[in-house]
């Protein structure tokens, strides 16, 4: 094993590359989405608890983990779990935290790239004095490979293996490269963020049409922010909160940890991390919930988003809405928008090549070079298959296993390693050596007992969802005799891979995947 010296120019590069790292497509895409499927208000409180019990305490953990394989020049999580558990097992489940960042990079950087390429678009006058179907059918015919961009066929590809370069070029420039990027990307993605939701926040009713009279923006808000208690009970809930926590604190994958690696000895990890943590939840809950809701709601109503919400809110109905605004504005708000998400995807996509790339050098010397462009390669034959059928629903479907069940599964297994095996009394040393803050002892209880107990939960509520996801109506069921039917977006019907026969016997179908 070669032993490298590589490490974070400064705090502050290492914070934003941190921070750069969490704050992605998760953030703008899947948020509000989420949010609006679990019914706003009903969903922030879920959301909030599963930030504190289990988001926090694995960015903690993640944290620790890297900086102590890092100690002994370990920068993939098969060695940093090896290491801390001592048994050969662990190097194997460490594996899941290479494989699955490559998984996700391949789809992640593909919606990357559709962002570049509707910048080009916004700044190219693509779309003013386009109708809301042509904007609408301009996206259905680019993702299906239909459309012939500027006159060239399958151009998504190409605009696709663009960005996959652009990926693998500043990964070979090293942490360095990266420093820069999150230095430059993520000022930029919170101007362009505050710029959209400053009109978000005060446009009011004063686009409500004759078609849509009673639309306003702070339906939007309120319906976001009125918390609502009913749903505590309800499992559907509590699952999609934590699923989005685990997103969008990229924790679960061994993204965080290979960047962690990087750190000195003695570098303070506790106070960098809720940081880092907390700069993702800032951008999310006040600039992720303020765009694309409030803007849609204020021209569209809030009926109108209820119905709607979806990936096609982003890419559809966004670039029809700022043409709207008209002249320049339209101009500033559609590079805003696009200029945002890339950035804030491209800032992750990054982070998903680094495991890799340290695992091909500890076990093999790779150059940076040669990691970057293997990177390159593989994150390219897993995303081919994406590009080509995603008519076919395929992004669903890989979006589950890669993006959320194994993080869960992941992120149960490494808390299981850091407090039980590992120790979490040692664990909390290890956390708390070189700590810029007092972390409240209530987190080390919270790291041996609740977290697991919380990611047994989740787990187990994936794997036995219900029919219809209707856990009230289940459990009173099962009190009144009936048997307990599974969904067949549960894990257990999952796993018997029903739902793809049926999906095969079925027309192609077009799906969003987020
Ligand atoms: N957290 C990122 C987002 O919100 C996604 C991500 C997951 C990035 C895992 C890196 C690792 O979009
Ligand atoms: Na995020």
């Amino acid at each position: 094993m070669t032993k490298t010296n590589e490490s974070w120019g400064s705090r502050t590069g290492l914070i934003l590359a941190m921070a750069g790292n969490a704050v992605g497509l998760g953030n703008f895409l899947r948020f509000p989405v989420q949010a609006i499927e679990n019914g706003g208000g009903t969903f922030i409180i879920p959301y909030l608890v599963c930030f504190l019990l289990m988001g926090l305490p694995l960015l903690f953990i993640e944290w620790s983990l890297g900086r102590f394989g890092g100690k002994s020049g370990n920068h993939s999580t098969p060695y940093i779990l090896e290491s801390m558990g001592s048994k050969p097992i662990w190097k194997y489940i460490g594996v899941f935290g290479i494989f699955t960042n490559i998984a996700v990079v391949a789809y992640y950087t593909y919606i990357e790239s559709w962002t570049l390429i509707y910048v080009v678009h916004t700044l190219t006058g693509t779309f003013s004095g386009w109708s809301k179907e042509e904007i609408s059918t301009f996206f259905t015919l680019y993702v299906n490979l239909e459309g012939a961009d500027f006159g060239i066929p399958y151009f998504p590809l190409l605009v696709y293996l663009f960005v996959l370069g652009i990926n693998v070029y500043i990964l070979s420039t090293g942490l360095g490269g990266i420093e820069k990027v999150a230095k430059i990307g993520m000022p930029l993605l919170i101007l362009f963020g505050v710029i959209l939701a400053v009109k978000g926040w005060t446009m009011g009713s004063s686009y409500a049409s004759a078609e849509f009279p009673d639309a306003n923006a702070w339906d939007g808000i309120n319906f976001l922010w009125t918390p609502q208690f009913t749903s505590l009970a309800d499992p559907k809930v509590w699952l999609a909160a934590a699923g989005q926590i685990f997103f969008t604190l990229s924790v679960g994958m061994g993204s965080i940890q290979c960047y962690a690696s990087y750190l000195k000895a003695n570098e303070d990890i506790a106070l960098n991390s809720m940081t880092a943590g907390f700069t993702n939840e800032f951008v999310e809950v006040l600039l992720g919930s303020a765009i694309v809701i409030p803007i849609a709601a204020g021209f569209l109503g809030l009926d109108w988003v209820l119905e709607n919400a979806g990936f096609g809110m982003a890419f559809q109905t966004m670039p029809y809405l700022f043409q709207q605004w008209g002249g320049v504005f339209s101009v500033i708000a559609g590079v805003s928008w696009f200029g945002l998400l890339f950035f804030a995807g491209i800032t992750s996509s990054l982070a998903m090549g680094t495991p890799w790339m340290g695992f091909m050098k500890d076990e093999f010397g790779w150059s940076r070079n040669k990691g970057a462009f293997s990177f390159g390669i593989l994150a390219l034959i897993m995303g081919i298959p994406t590009v080509l059928f995603y008519s076919y629903g395929y992004f669903d479907e890989y979006d589950y296993w890669a993006g959320t069940v194994s993080l869960v599964i992941f992120a149960l297994l490494e808390t299981i390693l850091f407090s039980w095996i590992f120790g979490i009394d040692r664990g909390w040393a290890e956390l708390n050596r070189g700590a810029d803050i007092r972390l409240p002892l209530f987190f080390k209880w919270v790291m041996k007992y609740v977290t697991p107990v919380l990611l047994l939960l989740v787990f187990a509520g994936a794997l036995f969802t219900p029919e219809g996801n209707d856990w009230v109506g289940a459990i009173q069921g099962l009190t009144e005799g009936r048997s307990w039917k599974l969904d067949s977006d549960s894990l257990l019907a999952k796993l018997s891979f029903e739902d793809i026969y049926l999906e095969m016997e079925k027309e192609p179908e077009r799906k969003a995947f987020f």
